[in-house]
């Protein structure tokens, strides 16, 4: 039977967060994992070189339930002491697009940073131990029943991530916890993932595998990302699909303007004046790619004809279908593939200062687990990096 304040089960970025903060108060801090590494999402993320925080994260980069729930986390540990935290550890990083922060090197540098932390602050990591079972004790605090030990505590952590990736030693244990202990659980779902088409589409672009737009995509919902969409041998992904993956329902459709920074009908006008006897075809191959325009060509979604033969409402039509082109998706590549999971312990059953649960003492939920969802771009792992220094101030 091994004793200790605070046992967290999970070695993921918000457990071993967690784990550093409650070890730094003194508190006697094991971290209880079924993987032989920790951080194992960490060393995948980000191509390799983990997309560790965004410089712009804010509360509205999330999607919860409660949507004022994750203010108090991302103000008290924001992306900048995050940052102040790598640049102490000398972590070499680059900026890419829309803030995000990504390591120079490879992903392994933040499992580092967060080891040596972890080992400062006299953390103990207790890895392939895959957790069976955990009950309250008469006494007051929890035992942890492992596929190699038992532990006892006064302050039990979840930590133990949401149901992607499977491979990588997802389970829905922090799910079946909470509802042992009689907290809401809201329903999951594949979230930062992408689409799968009907056979109908497949078979429109078949051949169409690693074409890439710049476009502005939209849900039903009426959220909008800017970003890129790619055509995939099972269907389509790119930054703008995973994201609005998120926002999506099935049978809904996605609206993809595939010109964001043209208005093309103004455009052919202009075009029919200048080189009328070109062709639509080989015109808009100059903007978009040349494959994607052909497929729209020969199933006649656009007419095949000189700029100078086109009507006033063919223009129109033309100009509509390019700027609101329709896809319904089949459905999701699921856990899988997903980057995150949507949904999971409601955060009103949660104190969004400690992350302990209302109902009962000494109980945290911290990390994916939680039904709190970032956006693409580093925003998933600054909400680990908040809740898990806050829980670890509190457990
Ligand atoms: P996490 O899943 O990391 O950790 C949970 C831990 O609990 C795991 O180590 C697991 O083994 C353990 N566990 C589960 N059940 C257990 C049991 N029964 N017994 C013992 N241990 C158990 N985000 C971002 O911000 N930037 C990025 O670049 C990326 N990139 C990215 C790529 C890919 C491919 C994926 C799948 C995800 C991302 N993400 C991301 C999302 C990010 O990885 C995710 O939000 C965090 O890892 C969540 O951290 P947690 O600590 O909550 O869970």
């Amino acid at each position: 039977m091994l004793q200790y304040d605070v046992v967290i089960i999970g070695a993921g970025a918000a457990g071993l967060m967690c784990a550093a903060q409650a070890g730094y108060r003194g508190r006697r801090v094991a971290v209880v994992d079924m993987g032989k590494k920790p951080g194992r999402k960490i060393l995948i993320s980000g191509g390799g070189r983990c997309n560790f925080t965004n410089e712009g994260a804010s509360p509205t980069n999330y999607l919860c339930g409660n949507p004022h729930f994750v203010k108090s986390c991302l103000s008290r540990y924001t992306q900048h002491d995050f940052i102040e935290l790598v640049d102490r550890h000398g972590l070499a990083y680059h900026h890419k697009t829309l803030g995000q922060l990504f390591c120079d090197n490879s992903a392994s540098d933040i499992v580092d940073i967060l080891m040596t932390e972890c080992e400062w602050a006299g953390v103990e990591l207790h890895l392939r131990n895959e957790v069976l079972s955990v009950s309250e004790l008469a006494e007051g605090g929890y035992q942890v029943t492992t596929s190699h030990n038992i532990f006892t505590c006064e302050s039990l952590v979840i930590a133990a991530g949401g149901l992607t990736m499977p491979k990588l030693g997802a389970t829905p244990i922090g799910y079946k916890i909470a509802e042992q202990f009689n907290l809401k659980v809201l329903p999951t779902m594949a979230a930062l993932v992408p689409f799968t088409l009907h056979d109908h589409d497949k078979m429109r672009f078949d051949g169409l595998s690693g074409v890439s737009i710049p476009c502005l995509v939209s849900s039903e919902c009426g959220t909008e990302f800017r970003e890129n969409i790619l055509f995939t041998h099972r269907g389509l992904s790119g930054p703008a699909i995973l994201q609005i993956s998120s926002f999506w329902r099935a049978g809904q459709a996605v609206t993809i303007n595939l010109l964001p920074e043209l208005q093309l009908d103004d455009a052919i006008h202009q075009w029919r004046k200048e080189q009328g006897s070109k062709s639509l075809k080989n015109t808009l191959s100059n903007i978009l790619p040349k494959r994607f325009i052909e497929v729209l060509i020969n199933e006649q979604a656009i007419p095949d004809k000189a700029l100078n033969q086109l009507t006033h409402t063919e223009i129109d039509e033309i100009a509509k279908y390019i700027h609101q082109w329709q896809i319904k998706p089949n459905g999701t590549e699921g856990y899988r593939t997903a980057e995150v999971t949507l949904g999971g312990v409601d955060t009103d059953e949660l104190s969004s200062k400690t992350f302990e649960s209302k109902k009962q003492k000494g109980l945290y939920f911290i990390g994916e687990v939680t039904d709190v969802t970032g956006w693409l771009g580093g925003y998933n792992f600054q909400y680990a990096w908040s809740c898990g220094w806050a829980c670890g101030q509190a457990c």
